[in-house]
């Protein structure tokens, strides 16, 4: 195969992808994948083929080495799902249906730190799979979601467009805003526009990637260890350096300071022993185990 992989926080290149899929049946599927990558201008471009053998773990694995180019498997159930190193990852928001359902202040750390409410409008500007933000859309508010990556924004379309059938979950679907952007360049066009009053923001909440050595377990002080979801991410996405936390933190709190309604506050996620985003001290923290939300208001 002649593509590479997309370069790291280099969204802007043209990423080809292999597709794979099972049967004739699913070409109606892929013309809505092929046009939900027109509607939202998505620079990807799918190499589509059917497969010929069942998809075993290890039919994966040998998949996974073959090409170097990301690749993405519709499954016997219409499911698409990105096959990393081996690992099948897709945003499987039903599997997070209980705790959507439960999400409230008292389970939810991150409920606790954003104090949204029904009429909020937040920003998840580094969208990843989407489950935060599917946790602060349990309230009520308005989500748009910020990814960088196509590959991911394509992930994060796709399950909007399959959970949206699904009757239980359409209201909070309709409050989802997926957008495939650079958070930074986003902001930078929110800045511009302070005149327009529909665009007041209450929250932006970030969660950009950490060094994968990174994840400490605040008991053993030991390595912890990643979840799939976010080994995956690893491999397309890389950490912010000092000077672009900085600005992200800079225009995030920028962008909630243009409401003039409410006090809007930036929330930071962080493993639980990491230093602060750009090392700027929060005005509250809240955490457990495993991770820890940094207020700034
Ligand atoms: C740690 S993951 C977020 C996980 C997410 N909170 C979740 O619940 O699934 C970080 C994600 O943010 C994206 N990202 C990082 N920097 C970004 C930026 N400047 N603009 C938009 N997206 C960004 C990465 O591509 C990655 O998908």
């Amino acid at each position: 195969m002649s593509a590479s992989r997309p370069a790291a926080n280099n969204p802007n290149v043209q990423s080809y992808c292999q597709l794979f899929y099972i049967s004739d049946s699913q070409q109606a599927q892929i013309e809505r994948l092929q046009a939900l990558i027109v509607q939202h201008q998505l620079p990807i471009v799918l190499n589509t083929e059917q497969l010929s053998v069942k998809l075993t773990q290890k039919r994966r694995q040998q998949l996974s080495q073959t090409f170097t180019l990301p690749i993405l498997v519709l499954d016997q159930k219409d499911k698409l799902s990105w096959l990393s190193d081996g690992l099948s990852v897709a945003p499987e928001w039903d599997k997070l249906q209980r705790r959507v359902v439960s999400a409230g202040r008292k389970s939810e750390l991150l409920l606790q730190a954003a104090k949204v409410t029904a009429d909020s409008r937040v920003i998840d500007a580094t969208a990843g799979f989407g489950h935060d933000s599917l946790i602060l859309a349990s309230t009520g508010a308005q989500l748009t979601m910020l990814e960088q990556q196509p590959l991911m924004a394509l992930l994060l379309l796709v399950e909007q467009q399959r959970m949206s059938a699904q009757p239980n979950w359409q209201k909070l679907m309709s409050r989802l805003q997926i957008i495939n952007t650079d958070a930074l360049s986003y902001f930078a066009t929110l800045q511009a526009d302070i005149t327009n009053e529909t665009k007041a923001v209450d929250v932006v909440y970030l969660d950009p990637m950490f060094p994968e050595d990174s994840y400490q377990d605040s008991k053993t002080g030991k390595g912890a260890k990643v979840g799939k979801h976010m080994q995956a991410l690893h491999q397309l996405a890389s950490p912010p350096t000092l000077d672009e936390e900085r600005q992200m933190l800079q225009h995030a709190q920028a962008i909630v300071r243009q409401n003039s309604d409410k006090q809007g506050r930036v929330v930071v996620k962080r493993p639980q022993l990491a230093p602060a985003l750009a090392n700027q001290p929060p005005n509250e923290s809240w955490h457990n185990e495993a991770v820890r939300f940094d207020g700034y208001f």
